[in-house]
């Protein structure tokens, strides 16, 4: 297929967008910038070039997309009635980054919102994004333009890596400002929930309107996982071929001194961390491991500026091959959705030849990560993959201490890996789940209680094996206590794991 790019110049000239304009509102496909993300555009009333676009990116047809508008103007058949959260929140956040779930209007096709009664509605800030809907007329949708479960794409290259000849049009306006796909917000239900992370925060919801909005993790919370409330949310995404650890910063010890301790000749490693940080490093190293690849960003370390590189750093570090990406990791409550993309990034490993087995502790620092640097480290090679995941904990914890320590003292390194929440999606991936107490065990059964059969605890699997107690806040000796009593009963698990054909 012949495929146009139009290269957009600043000032806008209107008339540039014409011919795109007409083309998308009478069924072509264009792929166009925002402030978050390339978007795969699409006219939002025909279901034809609707469902080309699942087609195009491989989406599940249950995942719903979100329909982009000029203003509110336009809202009239798009949205069956207008929430009172919304009005604040757009004199506030629109046009920009925030999307908006309200009921579905009569104008709206079922491909759109796979069938739910709420429909996804967002403004765009972008120059050339509003160019485009001002000359196409029609709402338009636009999931992110990439392939589905690859990084989101920043910049026009990653959508002809995914698209090049399958697509007429793209629209070129260089690099997203943002980078990270925006933030999505439930308006149909009282309180008003974000269903997806963004650089719009809760925090920042507050303190321009006063609204308060809850993430839909932490209100599900006493049910441990639920079925998320955007369907989005449980698909694999942001995922790169290498495995993800996040390096976060620590009191004491700089970003390069932790690197420093991080290199290792055996395996190709890729870096993404800022200009400031690898100079620091360069200057510190006598000389490079061969297989090392890094991306960098300038200046010092800096959130924004980290997130607007993400997904270009892990698609470019993927294309090098490497084995094992360090990113750097960044706290504080406005760092929430760079972590969230993080954290999904390094929690897939979707191999179909690998089986993976799922370790549950509470906060995914100290037990369940040991046994999952245990199992990998024994049996890591042998068809089966563990990972690990905390009942209630927020992402990006480091593994603690003592554990590290208690690992290091059987030759293991564990630095790097950080807690991630559970969630339905880890849970079905998983041939087995296993939990440190059978408490937790009973609380995973209930939440998901199709999923029964293969969520099992460490006291199920042999005889002389028992509940594993939390070390959390004791001493080094306890730790090291746990570290034993995971390592024994891993052969166990093991030989449990190759009788049970069926999992
Ligand atoms: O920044 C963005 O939002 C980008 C740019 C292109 O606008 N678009 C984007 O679209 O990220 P997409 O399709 O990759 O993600 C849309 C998310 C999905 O998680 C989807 O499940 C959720 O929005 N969503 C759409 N409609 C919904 C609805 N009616 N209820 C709940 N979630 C919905
Ligand atoms: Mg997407």
């Amino acid at each position: 297929m012949d495929m146009r790019i139009i290269l957009v110049e600043h000032p806008i000239d209107e008339s540039l967008f014409e011919e795109v304009g007409e083309a998308l509102a009478t069924g072509s496909i264009v792929a166009f910038p925002t402030e978050t993300v390339y978007g795969l555009g699409a006219s939002a009333l025909l279901p034809d070039s609707i469902r080309e676009i699942f087609r195009l990116k491989g989406r599940p047809a249950d995942n719903p997309l979100i329909v982009h508008l000029l203003s509110d103007k336009e809202l009239d058949g798009v949205v069956a009635s207008i929430p009172d959260a919304f009005h604040v929140l757009y004199e506030a956040f629109s046009p920009g980054p925030l999307t908006y779930v309200m009921p579905r209007g009569e104008l709206i096709p079922d491909e759109v919102t796979a069938g739910l009664e709420t429909v996804a509605v967002r403004f765009p800030s972008q120059p050339a994004a509003r160019a485009l809907l001002a000359a196409a007329k029609v709402p338009v949708v636009a999931p992110s333009a990439n392939v589905s479960g690859r990084p989101s794409p920043t910049r026009v290259r990653h959508v002809l890596d995914d698209f090049a000849g399958r697509i007429p049009w793209v629209i070129d306006d260089g690099p997203c400002e943002v980078g990270l796909e925006s933030t999505v917000i439930d308006l149909t239900c009282s309180p008003v929930r974000i269903l997806r992370l963004g650089v719009v925060t809760a925090e920042m919801i507050f303190e321009k309107t006063g609204i308060e909005a809850v993430f839909w993790k932490d209100v599900v919370q006493d049910e441990v996982v639920e079925r998320p409330a955007s369907p989005g949310m449980k698909y694999r995404h942001y995922a790169p071929r290498a495995t993800v650890r996040i390096v976060l910063p620590k009191e004491g010890l700089s970003m390069s001194d932790q690197l420093i301790e991080l290199m290792d000749p055996e395996i190709s490693i890729g870096l993404f961390f800022s200009e400031s940080s690898w100079d620091e490093f360069r200057s510190k190293m006598d000389a490079f491991p061969p297989g090392l690849y890094v991306y960098t960003y300038e200046g010092a370390s800096d959130l924004s500026k980290a997130s607007h590189h993400l997904f270009d750093a892990l698609r470019t570090l993927d294309e090098q091959g490497v084995e094992l990406i360090y990113a750097e990791g960044f706290g504080g409550e406005n760092a929430a959705a760079y972590m969230d993309r993080l954290t999904h990034a390094s929690a897939t490993n979707e191999d179909a030849e690998i089986r993976q087995v799922l370790f549950v502790c509470q906060g995914n620092t100290c037990r369940s990560p040991m046994a999952e640097a245990l199992f990998n480290d024994r049996y890591g090679d042998t068809g089966w993959r563990a990972i690990s995941a905390g009942l209630s904990t927020i992402p990006g914890w480091p593994v603690s201490e003592h554990s590290v320590e208690a690992l290091r003292e059987f030759g293991i390194d564990c630095r790097g890996m950080t807690s991630k929440p559970v969630n339905r999606r880890m849970l079905s991936q998983a041939s087995l789940v296993v939990t440190m107490t059978t408490l937790q065990r009973e609380w995973l059964r209930r939440s998901a209680p199709e999923l029964k059969d293969k969520i099992i605890s460490v006291a199920d699997i042999s005889e002389q094996s028992q509940d594993i107690a939390d070390p959390f806040g004791e001493t080094l000796i306890s730790y090291r206590q746990v570290r034993d009593e995971l390592s024994e009963i891993m052969d166990d698990l093991h030989r449990f794991l190759q009788q049970s054909d069926h999992l």
